[in-house]
């Protein structure tokens, strides 16, 4: 089942992106980071996406990513203090 998250324009045309889809997709054109790397790496070793895009080896070049990658970190360490919270 994929869950629709959001639409996407490509190519002039709307497109319905599910979490699946989504997850392949490249945050970082820059230093080729997919978003399901990004999310592992945040859930891993957390903090801004300047230290993140480290953790994986890169530093952010034109800088045009990082306020979606900041959205994305949030949302793992959001999703991760839901989980401790519920195991506590
Ligand atoms: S797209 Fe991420 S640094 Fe350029």
């Amino acid at each position: 089942m994929i869950i629709i998250r959001k639409t996407v324009a490509i190519n002039s045309h709307l497109r319905i992106v599910g979490i699946e889809e989504d997850s392949l997709m490249y945050v970082c054109i820059c230093n080729a980071i997919r978003e399901k790397d990004l999310r592992t790496a945040a859930r891993c070793c957390g903090g801004s996406a300047h230290a993140v895009y480290a953790a994986l080896g890169h530093i952010p070049q034109c800088c045009q990513c990082l306020e979606e990658a900041e959205d994305i970190i949030t949302e793992e360490v959001i999703a991760g203090d839901t989980i401790v919270s519920a195991a506590a």
